[in-house]
């Protein structure tokens, strides 16, 4: 859990809103609620010197200090590199400098690592055109040896995949040394880009687990036009799906929805289950979804999703109690929104939901 500066600043980050991130993860209570990775993206390198070694842009004059201020408040740091020439923004990539950047990285004091593919894709198709599976090769080879050079440089850092799900990426992403791997394109801050994603992993639970996550990309709840409910629908489906929850809003401007939705701990608590196991599909409906999750104590998170872009209440809906593993179609509920205990409920309970809504519910026997 964390924040980057993607979604918001992109291109325009600078050092300073770094420092004002983490010092608003910790005022908002982000930090305590669990958020604790401080993500710069794109744009921060510059050229690199006449050793090679890569040196931040003026917009970053001192990344050590930039991480020492970041790690005094209790937070940790990421960075973002490229295994091509050129970041997806077109700034210095890593090929041929794996190890001097992990090096480099290492002792600034950064904890995660984004490695984007980018401009690598074009190396992959120039060297072996019309070959998807020495393509394929040539990229887990490119992870392995930022892995290695990670670990050479001996410093923890969570190594994070970001190829947008190329060649199912689930299937092969612990394998080169990824902690998490991005399952899709790039997230918009808008509920059907949102939605798709969410809808789409699907299938995939069975290749997560403790160490190796899904990622189905940063959240975007407090960015452009969503709406309450829909926001309340991106966590809720982050959650079920165990993803990473690096947040990509603007603190300086959130407000207190946004911040009591990313700082629901009971939301959080699903999301982060010691079990570790996504959840997945129960039932799909025209207009509604059931997603359940199974969780450490015995109990089962279950999401329902109003996908309608019109109907606020849900009719003739059947929860699946059974599927989601309640034999006797009962089960005593939560709702972890509205933070109250439903008591039994069965499987033609009625829930009412506004258009994009979602509700979340813990249930045990
Ligand atoms: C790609 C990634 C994004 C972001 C940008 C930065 O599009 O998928 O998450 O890192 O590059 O240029």
């Amino acid at each position: 859990m964390g924040w980057n500066s993607w979604n918001w600043f992109a291109g325009k980050v600078t050092d300073a809103d770094i420092r004002k991130a983490a010092d608003l993860l910790v005022s908002s209570g982000m930090r305590d609620a669990g958020y604790v990775y401080v993500n710069i993206d794109d744009t921060w390198q510059g050229k690199r010197d006449a050793n090679g070694v890569i040196q931040a842009n003026e917009k970053f004059p001192d990344m050590k200090a930039l991480a020492d201020y970041v790690h005094s408040k209790g937070l940790k740091i990421g960075i973002y590199s490229s295994p091509g020439p050129q970041t997806c923004a077109r700034y210095e990539g890593s090929l041929g400098h794996e190890e001097q950047d992990a090096k480099t990285y290492a002792e600034w004091g950064m904890d995660y690592l984004k490695y984007d593919l980018c401009s690598f894709g074009k190396n992959m198709k120039e060297e072996h055109p019309n070959d998807p599976d020495a393509q394929n090769k040539m990229m887990r080879d490119a992870y392995v040896k930022m892995h290695n050079a990670i670990l050479k440089a001996g410093r923890p850092m969570v190594f994070s995949l970001c190829q947008y799900g190329f060649d199912q990426s689930w299937q092969w992403a612990p394998e080169v040394g990824g902690n998490l791997w991005r399952t899709t394109d790039d997230i918009r801050a808008n509920y059907d880009s949102m939605i798709l994603i969410g809808l789409s992993q699907a299938g995939l639970s069975k290749f997560a687990g403790p160490g190796h996550w899904n990622d189905p990309d940063m959240l975007e709840v407090g960015n452009g036009k969503m709406t309450h409910e829909e926001n309340i629908s991106h966590m809720t489906m982050w959650s079920m799906l165990a993803a990473p929850l690096i947040a990509g809003n603007n603190f300086t401007e959130m407000n207190d929805d946004v911040r009591s939705i990313l700082t629901n701990k009971e939301v959080i608590a699903i999301d982060q289950d010691m079990l570790g196991k996504q959840g997945d599909r129960v039932w799909a409906g025209e207009e509604t979804e059931i997603w359940s999750r199974p969780l450490a104590d015995g109990s089962v998170a279950l999401a329902i999703f109003n996908l309608s872009h019109d109907r606020n209440v849900m009719r003739g809906l059947r929860l699946h109690l059974k599927e989601a593993g309640f034999p006797s179609g009962t089960a005593h509920a939560r709702d972890l929104w509205t933070h109250k205990d439903l008591g039994v409920i069965k499987d033609t309970n009625v829930f009412t939901m506004q258009r994009h809504g979602a509700v979340l519910l813990k249930l045990t026997k």
